[in-house]
């Protein structure tokens, strides 16, 4: 891998997007690497948890490299952002829990990225924000819909319109981030770890619930729940969670 660096933190596999000299911009060599990354680790049972960050301490990601989208074409545009989207969208479902440990500039693409984890974790010096009006562009890696499906619509047309750039404090309070860190990595390692004591089975089930759950009809999206809850009632896991319930013991989970 050029541009992404892998470790595995006990359970946690931790994705590092290296291009720190670009503030760790994601050109198509960042995204096809990710995406093989992620996609290579789906099913490994050993993994319970990803962590994305940036290398360094300025940046998580500062956008999509803003110097190779600038001979693009229209119809290299479209390819662009529909990579990104698909990925972005593999994340978004993805069956482990994802966190995005946001170490810094958070910007355009950067933010995409983070608002399609399933939890952001944020530095105190994280600064967030979607300025590609700045550009004369719109976001295209699906920050449009998720911004204003986390924020709401007039903080997510503010936001956007303005290309403000977003501190710490503001992000938490809109809902922007679920924790403001003093060691980002670190917490968010510590938070898989307590993530990686319960049942994967069940977590997979949760999120698929919560993911899928949101592009359906309001009422259709129980039925997904009650399918997806009756179905664990088929796994080890479920029978061995009650069991050291009642036993007053912690379960063994086998996954
Ligand atoms: N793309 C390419 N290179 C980038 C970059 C980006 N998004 N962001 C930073 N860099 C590069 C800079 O060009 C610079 O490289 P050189 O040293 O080779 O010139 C290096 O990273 C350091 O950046 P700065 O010197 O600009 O650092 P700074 O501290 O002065 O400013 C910053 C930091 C405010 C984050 C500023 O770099 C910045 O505004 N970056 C661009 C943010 C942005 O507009 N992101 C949206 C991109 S478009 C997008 O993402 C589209 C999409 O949705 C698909």
């Amino acid at each position: 891998m050029k541009n992404i660096k892998t470790n595995l933190e006990e359970n946690t596999l931790v994705i590092t997007i290296n291009r720190p000299d670009k503030l760790n911009a994601l050109n198509e060599t960042v995204l096809t690497e990710l995406e093989s990354i992620i996609i290579d680790n789906r099913d490994k049972p050993n993994i319970k948890c990803v962590i994305i960050t940036g290398e360094g301490d300025k940046a998580f990601v500062a956008g999509a490299d803003i110097k190779e989208m600038s001979s693009f074409s229209s119809m290299d545009a479209i390819k662009y952002s529909n990579k990104g989207i698909n990925l972005f969208n593999i994340i978004e479902s993805y069956p482990k829990p994802i966190i995005a440990a946001v170490n810094g500039y958070a910007l355009g693409g950067g933010l995409e990225l983070a608002l399609a984890c399933h939890i952001r974790y944020i530095s105190k010096n994280a600064i967030l924000g979607l300025p590609e009006v700045s550009l004369g562009l719109i976001p295209g890696f699906g920050g449009t819909q998720r911004l204003r499906n986390i924020v709401g619509l007039g903080n997510a047309i503010e936001i956007i319109t303005s290309a403000n750039h977003i501190k710490s404090e503001d992000a938490k309070k809109l809902g922007l981030a679920n924790k403001i860190c003093d060691n980002v990595l670190e917490e968010s390692i510590e938070l898989c770890k307590k993530i990686s004591n319960n049942s994967s089975t069940a977590i997979r089930n949760a999120i698929q619930s919560i993911v899928s759950g949101m592009n359906v009809n309001y009422y259709d999206s129980f039925s997904i729940e009650n399918n997806l809850f009756s179905q664990l009632y088929e796994t080890e896991d479920s029978k061995e969670g009650m069991l050291a319930f009642l036993e007053r013991r912690k379960p063994k989970f086998k996954d």
